[in-house]
């Protein structure tokens, strides 16, 4: 099948190489010149397994290529719309200008019996108004919202646990769902289950999700605020609580909460076109959730305050971490970064290292001290703290290699990922949040 993907974001660029890399014949579009350049060349312009792999194959292959001109959009079947759906300037809402103008440019190459295929995080209700517009060229607009994690993408995109499919009514959106089905037959037919619905409810189920997401993580981390208060572990209560199978453990990870381009945005979205719905109230939890999330950056940077007997003034802090998750090397709302920035703001001699992340956080914090290598950050550090759980902090440090090049045996883990008893049983003063 013949394919566009408008907007080679994170989204676009990693659904052209997975569509290309199951047969389709793609290309990526995208108004930044330099973008497509680097993608063009195989080349991923950010940090995601098996991606530079899957565009190295398309491109050799031809199945897939890049180009900022619009008109190589004409000829294909399905054109999916994947740019960003950015928070706005002084708002909440999204910010739906790079929607708008890569459809109205994309007007003009579209043939009758077309499909374009919304992928972006909308508020509900944008489907409907995009729809009348594509109405007019005789092609068809669907909604098809992406579920994919950074770190995961390629994997979600491939197998990911269910696809859904927002049509409009009459027989055009019942002809865009079979074509939607093809394009995802390899997925299909290994059992993806495979939803059609209305444009709304394909709109809502993605803020939903993320919002359902949020909730969890913010749940556990008030847990954690409990937890605190009684003496009690809420790694241990997680743990206790995700056996029982209508919860589950994951989305249970207590720490200093959720950061990244999608969950703190998009639960605000979902709020602010609630509110413009005239249903604010159904979701004022959010607010709450948003409000529990920003506490645990709070807390953990008290936590290092009192860990270094109330004063971190001039005090070395070794932070472990600063993309927002690990196997990335996002630092959008990242808490680990923010983390870091408040103890700096407090006076603190911070050194932040990151497998993946380095680059973009030195170009956004100049004001931090870095270190390439994990063992210099740790090198005469007076506290550590653990803010994004690599494996290279969280299973390949051991407590005896970090004891033998620090100053003060003192470890945050903001990400309760360490073992309490070997770092205890080392000698180390071990403070997990919201964990005896
Ligand atoms: C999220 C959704 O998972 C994905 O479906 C959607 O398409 C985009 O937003 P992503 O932002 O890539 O994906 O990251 P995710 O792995 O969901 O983690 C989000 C944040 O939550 C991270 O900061 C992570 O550290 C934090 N988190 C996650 C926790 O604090 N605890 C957990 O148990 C899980």
């Amino acid at each position: 099948m013949r394919m566009s993907v408008i907007g080679c974001g994170y989204l676009g660029a990693v659904h052209a190489a997975a569509m290309a890399s199951i047969g389709h014949d793609v290309v990526g579009i995208d108004v930044d010149e330099h973008k497509v350049a680097v993608l063009a060349h195989g080349t991923a312009p950010f940090f995601e397994p098996r991606l530079e792999e899957l565009l190295r194959d398309g491109l050799t292959s031809g199945r897939l290529r890049f180009s900022s001109d619009m008109a190589d959009a004409r000829g294909s079947d399905v054109h999916f719309l994947a740019v960003g759906t950015p928070q706005v300037a002084g708002g909440h809402a999204a910010d739906l200008r790079f929607v708008d103008a890569a459809l109205e440019s994309l007007l003009p190459h579209l043939r009758r019996g077309d499909v374009v295929a919304g992928k972006s995080t909308v508020p509900v209700g944008t489907a409907e108004r995009l729809a009348a517009r594509v109405d007019e060229t005789g092609a068809t607009l669907v909604w098809n919202p992406e579920f994919l994690r950074e770190g995961w993408a390629v994997h979600d995109t491939l197998t990911p646990d269910r696809l859904v499919v927002g049509v409009p009514d009459g027989a055009g959106g019942a002809g865009a769902a079979t074509l939607l089905r093809k394009a995802y037959a390899s997925a299909v037919a290994t059992g993806t289950p495979f939803l059609v619905t209305d444009l709304a409810t394909a709109e809502l189920v993605k803020g939903a999700a993320n919002a359902f997401l949020a909730t969890k993580i913010s749940f556990i981390n008030a847990m954690a605020e409990i937890a605190e208060a009684a003496g009690a572990d809420v790694a241990l209560l997680a743990d206790a609580l995700g056996y029982d199978t209508r919860i589950g453990r994951r989305y249970l990870g207590s720490g200093i909460g959720f950061g990244g381009g999608c969950l703190p945005k998009d639960i605000r979205a979902f709020t602010a076109r609630a509110e413009e719905l005239g249903r604010g109230e159904a979701v004022g939890f959010l607010r709450e959730v948003d409000a529990i999330n920003l506490r645990r950056r709070d807390r953990a940077v008290q936590m290092v305050v009192d860990a270094l007997g109330g004063l971190v003034f001039g005090r070395r802090v070794a932070v472990l971490g600063a993309a927002f998750k690990p196997f990335s090397d996002d630092i959008r709302d990242s808490p680990a970064l923010d983390v870091a920035v408040r103890l700096r703001g407090l006076g603190a001699d911070v050194v932040v290292t990151d497998p993946a992340a380095l680059a973009n956080a030195e170009a956004a914090h100049p004001q931090l001290g870095y270190a390439a290598e994990r063992d210099d950050a740790l090198r005469d550090a007076d506290a550590v703290v653990i803010v994004t759980e690599w494996d290279e902090y969280r299973r390949d440090l051991t407590p005896e290699h970090a004891g033998s090049l620090v100053a003060g045996r003192v470890i945050i883990d903001g990400r309760n990922c360490l073992d309490a008893d070997l770092w205890r049983a080392a000698g180390w003063s071990y403070h997990g949040m919201g964990r005896r």
